[in-house]
């Protein structure tokens, strides 16, 4: 019962849908009607700007940490219950109750469960996400291409639960960005203004 409890409050807290409460609140905003349309942390620096944006990527980080967290703080210490406990959180940001069962990319949130799990991995992953973000100028293409360089890394750990659960990501990733690989193709991705993307 106690199990059963923290995959619903996981799946509640990953729903927080908190590109739009931020946007709505403090901005007047709702970023599904601009940029991406997505409501993850990309388009709320998109749209909200800097300050906005970074509110936004902390409370989807932590989201996946708090989510991931649950077992812990209410008693059990499986370590693997993390992982699991946490994809519930990332199935709230994807399919949110809050927004009409509409979501995120998963992106953030993936993050913040890696982040309780295993924090040394946590900036790995952060690496490689930042250095494709900088060649490429992408999120979207550093999302997907680096969840798929984090999920080969992770056979690093000799862990295969964080090995599946990383693959589960990387599919969710994959098709969460259907629109983006659309854009690709089109050359019309948004680009960060920052990055060597301009030269590709
Ligand atoms: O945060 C998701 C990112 O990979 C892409 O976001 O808004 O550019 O579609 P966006």
């Amino acid at each position: 019962m106690k199990l059963l409890i923290c995959f619903l409050l996981a799946y509640l807290i990953g729903s927080i849908p908190s590109g739009v409460w931020i946007g709505q609140l403090f901005y007047h905003q709702d970023i599904r009607q601009h940029g991406s349309h997505n409501i993850g942390t990309t388009n709320a620096y998109r749209v909200l700007g800097p300050v906005g944006g970074t509110v936004v990527l902390v409370m989807d980080i932590l989201k996946g940490t708090l989510g991931a967290s649950l077992p812990y703080l209410a008693g059990f210490t499986e370590h693997w219950l993390i992982l699991v406990v946490g994809l519930a959180a990332v199935l709230g940001h994807t399919f949110s109750i809050f927004i009409g069962f509409k979501g995120g990319k998963a992106v953030a949130t993936s993050a913040g469960i890696l982040l309780a799990y295993n924090p040394p991995f946590f900036v790995i992953a952060c690496a490689i996400f930042f250095s494709l973000v900088c060649l490429t100028s992408m999120v979207s293409i550093a999302s997907t291409v680096g969840m798929g360089i984090i999920t080969a890394w992770s056979l690093v750990y000799h862990d295969w639960l964080l090995s599946t659960v990383a693959f589960v990501l990387w599919i969710v990733f994959l098709i969460r960005h259907r629109d983006n690989f659309k854009r690709i193709k089109a050359g019309t991705e948004n680009m960060v203004p920052f990055g060597l993307g301009k030269y590709l």
